[in-house]
């Protein structure tokens, strides 16, 4: 049988033998921490797309996890479940860091709800008189904690050094800003925004590796460049829709979060799956096609 070791918000991990893992990317959604209660189809597929067109782009920066998220590959019993054809990725089991790394090129979100208040974001002092979604002088680091359960908390430079390292943090800081550069110029080509995105980073046999996913709308703001205007949010084609639609609900982003209407499950569906198309240029479909996943029975 297969061993489930671990069920995240969005993944369900699973134990794959000989030091490695099977990371199931599932349709499930979840937004301020919590998972709601309905799926969105073919999200799953989206969020391995995208992580599979970074971490081929990354690798010379930085060695990642991924083994392979060709299904005939991955060791029996998962070879023979297509559920898992682009979906899954067989990747090196790593020992995470406990801490998000997350880097802001732009005022957004929890960014500038902090910087609103206090001037800064997770200690970091900003210029005066920025306004939403703003364009940051230059990008910054602002690493969370890694929250098992509920919302992930800012860490200051020094709690952040406190938590990993002085050593690790500077590590994992120029990391993070140079992977984020990378992505955010790569999108840019594509008329695409990378606002803000979140790492993970972890050790496999003494080597530091960046683990989890990449560059997916479910760890990065992703904005349409052509009318980006900033002094308020920005339109996008991320997760932020689903975001907008629950504050929109009243909801206090305390489980149990409400229901989403049909139309806006399949408008999410829609958004993430034109979210790979912008930034990647190439058709959702054309990724199905090459995984294989017409195969799949519906
Ligand atoms: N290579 C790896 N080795 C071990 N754990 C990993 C690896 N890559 C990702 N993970 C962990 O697998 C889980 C993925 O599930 P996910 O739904 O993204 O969780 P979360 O709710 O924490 O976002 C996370 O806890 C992540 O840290
Ligand atoms: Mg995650």
């Amino acid at each position: 049988m297969t061993e489930l070791v671990a069920r995240g918000k969005v993944r369900d991990v699973f134990d794959a033998a000989g030091g490695r893992l099977l990371l199931v990317a599932t349709d499930r959604i979840s937004a301020f921490d919590v998972v709601l209660a309905d799926p969105i189809p073919g999200k799953g597929r989206v969020l391995t797309a995208f992580s599979l067109f970074w971490f081929e782009r990354t690798r010379d920066l930085v060695d990642n996890h991924l083994v392979t998220a060709d299904r005939s590959a991955f060791p029996a019993p998962f070879d023979a479940d297509p559920e898992l054809t682009g979906r899954a990725m067989l990747v090196e089991r790593a020992e995470v860091i406990p801490m998000e790394c997350v880097a802001r090129g732009y005022l957004s979100g929890s960014g500038w709800a902090q910087y609103r208040t206090t001037g800064q974001v997770c200690g970091i002092e900003l210029p005066a008189g920025l306004v939403e979604s703003d364009r940051l002088p230059e990008p910054i680091f602002t690493p969370t904690t890694k929250a098992s359960e509920g919302h992930d908390l800012p860490l200051t430079p020094a709690g952040a050094q406190d938590l990993v390292g002085v050593g690790l943090y500077e590590r994992l800081k120029e990391l993070t800003l140079t992977i984020y550069e990378r992505i955010a110029e790569t999108a840019l080509t594509s008329g695409v925004i990378v606002a803000d995105t979140k790492f993970e980073f972890g050790f496999a046999g003494g080597e530091l590796l960046l683990v989890d996913e990449v560059g997916t709308p479910d760890s990065s703001r992703f904005w349409p460049a052509d009318v980006y205007a900033p002094g308020g949010p920005q339109p996008s084609f991320d997760k932020q829709y689903v975001r907008d639609w629950l504050d929109a609900s009243g909801w206090d982003h305390e489980p149990p979060p409400p229901a989403l209407p049909p139309e806006v499950v399949e408008a999410t569906a829609a958004k993430y799956r034109e979210a790979y198309e912008r930034v990647t240029g190439e058709p959702f479909a054309a990724f199905e096609r090459r995984m294989g996943v017409q195969e799949v029975s519906a």
